[in-house]
């Protein structure tokens, strides 16, 4: 429960400077959920619209007559809000701020001038090779400037994006290509992470050869590594050719605010993932009014999240909202240990960095080696951190706070989802006192509330299922393609609410203290991989005849992939097998799926219907044989006394 002694009060010189002070917070959020259209109708003039919007809301949760508009007759272009309007006034100010894989490369800063040119160039070139608005356009890339670049030339002629992380497989390539029926691909010749070359444009040759992807016209390929590829002409064009000779104007698309803006598929419960679409206007309010508020943005400040570009974090808080902000954002193209655990603090003094947003996955593993590779650093630039992704463990909160912001820069604990758009829950440093662990308080605008398995609403100081009572200009408008599956994922469960699928308590000062998933998605180093997806992997081996996946307790990810397989009759389990079927997870769906256990398993427990009894299976794999809970509706209980065995002997 809520330990009074470990509140962080916020801190007076912190909020004497501060966009919000306490007072600001209160008033301001209760003027935003009282007058909703009033609130987020002033917040909106932050953009500069073509048309600016006079009707702000049209929202019905109601399942018979459901709706989400946000600003419809709004009229504007996300990439002209991200450049174009700075270029009087911050045209040489630095954009985007490149520091790459190997420390003794350069850094590159872009400005805002030099940004827009390139993604005017790119945006032409699109135009010429045929892409319209309305278009799919799948980015599969490494986090390097030209990742933001097309981006952002998508949103400037209306082509929607979708990016996928540069770890997913060809065969996760190939399910977003067809899914959404990209038109053209833009990848490079190789991503360079820790020194370690990834095969990006060799993945969507495979991808490509996979069938429903003939969609596909065009690959453009940004000579990155210069390795040697393989080129299909006249499908593969090179990036700097494609671009040479365009011109650096580009008339941007007009877009209607309830245009899609991209689509990002993220892993739920059942199936395959879904494609969560995002609109031009309600997206980059949210994105940039968050970004501005919860990281208590200043001109002069240098703002680096560590997500990639392949995440929603990386849309949200690395590209949208840091440059329709105007904002220097650094684009980190390496991972926090190359070449050694001092490589994140390094690049803080490097670039005198003031505002740090990481994932508690990348806390805990630095936090393994000890506080000396953080003090042999100066970090002094720093004056705010921020967290994402999953829940903090209040030790990792106090090592991130004490070792890393020497206790002088609070911490943002944001809670949010690929289908929020943005933050959600989250404190604002200079109003709201901090607890370790807890997210703490809705941002302007958000409702949430606790519900119990029965939707009963929870009063107080309770613990439930976290929902949302009300829309924000943020949210995910439907899954691309089917939007049956949008009401029934997320509207359905709670009628009237939207049901985020994560557990929350609400303590006795109100503040939200996320418990992670309550459904059938694991949280692995903050990344959501759909239990579903990995049994299909699994039963595709043909020697597999079954598969359960559930999560687990990890030390350092959060949560770990535990897989139960029964292997078809006459094979047996062995050493060399259980590699080979980790080794196949990889490469079904890629490496953020890899199975971190993998138990024989005789049989599953099932219940008298046949429905797996996944709860049980938790148990086993928590190494809580003791917390099984009811077993009396299992058809066969030696199932589980086998399991428990053989998992007990290990
Ligand atoms: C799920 C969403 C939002 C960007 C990164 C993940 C978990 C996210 C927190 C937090 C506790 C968190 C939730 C959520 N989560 N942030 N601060 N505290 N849990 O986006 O892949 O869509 O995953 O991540 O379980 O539902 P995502």
């Amino acid at each position: 429960m809520s330990n009074p002694a470990s509140v962080h009060p916020v801190d007076p010189a912190f909020a004497a400077q501060s966009r919000y002070t306490r007072e600001e917070y209160e008033r301001q959020y209760a003027e935003s959920v009282r007058d909703p259209d009033g609130f987020w109708g002033r917040i909106a003039q932050r953009l500069d619209w073509f048309k600016p919007p006079s009707k702000i809301s049209n929202v019905s949760y109601d399942l018979g007559d459901f709706r989400i508009k946000w600003y419809e007759d709004g009229e504007l272009n996300v990439s002209v809000n991200c450049l174009d309007r700075h270029l009087a006034e911050r045209g040489d100010k630095t954009a985007l701020l490149f520091e790459r894989d190997d420390p003794n490369q350069p850094a590159e800063p872009i400005t805002y001038r030099e940004l827009h040119a390139r993604v005017c160039r790119l945006a032409n070139a699109l135009r010429n090779l045929g892409v319209a608005k309305g278009d799919r356009v799948t980015i599969y890339l490494p986090m390097i400037p030209e990742a933001v670049v097309a981006m952002l030339a998508c949103a400037r002629i209306g082509a929607i994006h979708s990016v996928v992380f540069g770890g997913f497989a060809p065969n996760s390539i190939a399910d977003r290509i067809a899914d959404c029926a990209s038109k053209l691909v833009i990848t490079s010749d190789e991503g360079l992470r820790g020194g370690k070359k990834i095969a990006l444009k060799a993945n969507v040759d495979a991808a490509l050869k996979l069938p429903g992807t003939n969609s596909v016209e065009t690959v453009i390929v940004v000579r990155h590594t210069g390795a040697a590829v393989d080129m299909q002409m006249p499908r593969d064009r090179w990036y700097d050719v494609v671009v040479e000779g365009q011109s650096e104007q580009c008339e941007p698309e007009r877009m209607n605010a309830e245009d899609p803006l991209f689509i990002l598929y993220t892993s739920g419960s059942t199936g395959k993932p879904k494609g969560v679409l995002h609109t031009t206007g309600g997206y980059l309010v949210y994105a940039s009014f968050t970004h501005e508020a919860v990281f208590d943005l200043r001109e002069d400040d240098v703002y680096w999240c560590t997500a990639d570009v392949g995440w929603v974090t990386g849309h949200s808080y690395i590209v949208y909202g840091p440059l329709a902000n105007g904002a220097t954002a650094l684009v980190f193209e390496g991972v926090p240990n190359y070449p050694d655990v001092s490589r994140f603090w390094n690049v803080i003094d490097k670039h005198n960095v003031t505002i740090f947003y990481t994932a508690p996955t990348a806390i805990r593993a630095l936090m393994r080696d000890g506080d000396e590779p953080v003090k042999k650093t100066s970090r002094k630039s720093l004056r705010l951190l921020g967290t994402v992704g999953e829940p903090i463990n209040p030790e990792a909160w106090r090592w991130y706070y004490d070792v890393v912001g020497d206790g002088r820069c609070p911490i943002v604990d944001t809670w949010w989802q690929t289908e929020t758009g943005g933050i959600l829950i989250t404190p604002l440093a200079g109003a709201i006192d901090l607890k370790p662990g807890s997210a703490t308080k809705p941002f302007f605008g958000v409702q949430p509330a606790l519900v119990d398995a029965n939707g009963k609403l929870l009063e107080g100081e309770a613990e439930g299922n976290l929902v949302l009572t009300a829309s924000w200009p943020g949210q995910m408008r439907t899954v691309y393609g089917d939007h049956a599956r949008f009401i029934e994922t997320y509207f359905k469960t709670y009628p009237g609410n939207y049901f985020t699928g994560d557990g929350c308590r609400r303590d006795a000062d109100g503040y939200y203290w996320i418990t992670g998933r309550v459904d059938d998605v694991i949280n692995v180093s903050g990344h959501r991989i759909g239990t579903a997806e990995v049994e299909s992997a699994l039963v595709l081996h043909p020697k597999v005849a079954e598969a359960a996946v559930v999560g687990f307790p990890h030390d350092l990810k959060g949560q770990g992939i535990y897989a139960y397989v029964t292997l078809i009759a006459g094979e047996a389990p062995s050493e060399e097998l259980r590699k080979e079927l980790v080794a196949w997870v990889r490469k079904e769906i890629g490496p953020i799926a890899t199975p971190d256990h993998l138990q024989w398993a005789p049989g599953l427990p099932k219940t008298r219907s046949g429905k797996i009894m996944r709860r049980i299976l938790r148990k086993i794999a928590e190494n809580a044989p003791d917390q099984l809970g009811d077993t009396s509706t299992l058809a066969d209980p030696s199932v589980v006394e086998s399991l428990v065995n053989e998992r007990l002997g290990k």
